[in-house]
């Protein structure tokens, strides 16, 4: 793990730990939530947290392996904190996520959550978000997506596996695509015109609502954004 990384989950494993026992604890997906999920568990946080609600198949095994119990929303109504990591954060706190496709179930947990703590390294942090926006769409609608994205002046395309051949299919069988859309200068006018469209199932783009957004720099410093 590098010094950035290594110190904002630092930052994320003595923020549950502080919560004391009996956690329900809301778990993103990548690269980041894994490593973090990982590190709980090696301070006790099997003891601490009563069950990891996951986002993805993978926070679900890697939480699983990691020795934490496992719950959904049939049996935890509220979630004492959830974490996660983003693609790309402004300097309002505002971010783009779901790269990896768990963006739906991402968004459903950060509305659910109690407190919602974001962590990510410096590289992810801009002035204006300007990624590409992941966007999760029913696969019967992703051929007419498309056109409908390019009325608005905007152009998608399919997010191609780099295992599998053809598109990215997240874990409720819809299809990711990526929308171009240059810098975003106002995220939640965004997000609800995407939403807006049929067929659409969710926005990668996150207006901030009350999350805190930390930042690992790669000197290992800690930089609270939101
Ligand atoms: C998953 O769909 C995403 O929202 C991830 O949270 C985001 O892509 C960050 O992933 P990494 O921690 O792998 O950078």
């Amino acid at each position: 793990m590098d010094r950035a990384l290594e110190a904002v989950v630092k930052v994320a494993v003595e923020s549950v730990k502080s919560l004391g026992g009996g956690v329900v604890l809301g778990l993103g997906s990548g690269r980041t939530s894994a490593a973090f999920i990982k590190s709980l568990a090696a301070e006790e946080g099997p003891r601490i947290v009563e069950a990891v609600i996951p986002t993805s198949i993978q926070s679900e095994a890697a939480a699983s392996e990691a020795g934490f119990r496992i719950g959904s929303l049939y049996n935890y109504e509220s979630i004492e904190i959830y974490v996660d990591s983003f693609d790309q954060c402004n300097v309002s706190g505002d971010l783009v996520k779901g790269m990896g496709g768990a963006l739906a179930r991402e968004k459903l947990l950060m509305r659910l959550a109690r407190s919602v703590l974001l962590i990510g390294t410096e590289e992810k942090l801009v002035e204006k978000l300007s990624i590409p926006v992941p966007l999760e769409v029913l696969s019967y609608a992703a051929p007419a997506i498309p056109r409908l994205l390019r009325e608005k002046g905007w152009n998608v395309r399919v997010k191609t596996s780099e295992g599998k051949s053809g598109p990215v299919v997240t874990d409720n069988g819809n299809v990711l695509m990526l929308v171009e859309m240059g810098v975003v200068n106002d995220p939640p006018l965004v997000e609800r015109e995407l939403k807006m469209i049929p067929g659409v199932v969710e926005a990668g783009i996150f207006p901030n609502r009350g999350y805190k957004v930390i930042v690992g720099m790669r000197d290992g410093a800690v930089r609270e954004i939101t």
